[in-house]
């Protein structure tokens, strides 16, 4: 039996759902009931019927699944698998700036661990940034922890002073404005699609900026047919299965390494041994529940 009959064994055994990411390696995609974005996954979660859900991704989504239907059990199949943003908000900083300024509202990007959604008022994820920082009552806002998404928000967010925290995402970050002026005269046909934790010269030259799932759907529904991808490469396996007659092209070194510490083999143990699991304390989910509805919500934006 190959590896892959062995997981849709043993998925079928356990009652498993599989979740994945769209930076997921494309034998993980490929087997997965679900692939999507952080939105998508997260209302896909919170839908789980199954027992079990096998969440592939990193471990800020892993929690969000816990979180938003704490009865199953959830399975991370690698718990190093930690998005290096998500670990450079700390609650105690976080708590700092909210008593620094009363006055604003706490939205925090869904890449954060689940103690410091537990201080936020709202989430949002990049599909939806814009929308959830207009939805706000208040002319402050603290934006955490992705400071990139800060201030692509703030160009549509005239009216509201963000105070932003200086995270960033190194896969997004590093994809230099170089980069894509290289891609884009070697394929001077293409349209320039980035995601929004790219750096602020990179989004002046795009012609599109998106959440992977919103690059899917601009895709499919855009009549050109080249495009340069400036997010994660694996984004562009599922772009190609989806749009086989368009072209896309990724950028040198676009890789995110810990959305790859997931593997087949790292399921199929997951799956036999239903471990690692998602195991957060109950006042912890309770509150950081809340800010991670109200993103649902308020929905998709792109
Ligand atoms: P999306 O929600 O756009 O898939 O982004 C998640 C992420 O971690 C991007 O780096
Ligand atoms: Fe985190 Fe960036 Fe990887 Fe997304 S691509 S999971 S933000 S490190």
């Amino acid at each position: 039996m190959s590896e892959r009959e062995r997981v849709m064994k043993l998925r079928e055994e356990k009652d498993a759902v599989i979740l994945a990411h769209n930076y997921q390696r494309p034998e993980i995609q490929d087997l997965a009931d679900f692939v999507g974005d952080s939105l998508g996954l997260s209302i896909q979660a919170s839908k789980v019927k199954a027992r079990v859900i096998v969440f592939c991704g990193v471990d800020f989504m892993a929690e969000s699944a816990k979180i938003l239907n704490p009865d199953r059990i959830v399975v991370h199949p690698e718990p190093k698998a930690k998005c290096p943003m998500a670990a450079m908000c700390d609650v105690e900083g976080l708590l700092d700036l909210r008593a620094k300024h009363p006055d604003a509202r706490v939205v925090g990007y869904v890449n954060t661990t689940a103690a410091c959604k537990a201080e936020m008022d709202v989430c949002c994820t990049s599909s939806n940034a814009v929308k959830v920082v207009q939805s706000l009552d208040t002319k402050k806002v603290i934006f955490v922890p992705d400071e990139n998404l800060g201030m692509y928000v703030q160009r549509f967010v005239k009216d509201k002073e963000m105070i932003l925290w200086p995270g960033f995402c190194p896969t997004h970050d590093a994809i230099g404005p170089e980069r894509i002026l290289k891609a884009k005269g070697e394929h001077p046909e293409a349209l320039v699609v980035v995601h929004p934790e790219c750096r602020p010269e990179v989004i002046d030259i795009a012609d599109a900026v998106k959440s992977t799932e919103g690059m899917v759907r601009f895709i499919r529904s855009s009549e050109r047919r080249e495009f340069i991808i400036g997010t994660e490469r694996e984004l562009i396996h599922r772009l190609k299965k989806e749009n086989p007659d368009k072209v896309f092209y990724s950028i040198p070194g676009a890789v995110c390494p810990t959305m790859k510490m997931i593997t087949l083999s790292s399921v199929t143990k997951a799956l036999e041994s239903l471990s690692p699991t998602v195991e957060i304390d109950e006042r912890t989910m309770a509150r950081a529940r809340a800010p991670l509805e109200r993103m649902m919500e308020i929905g998709r934006g792109d």
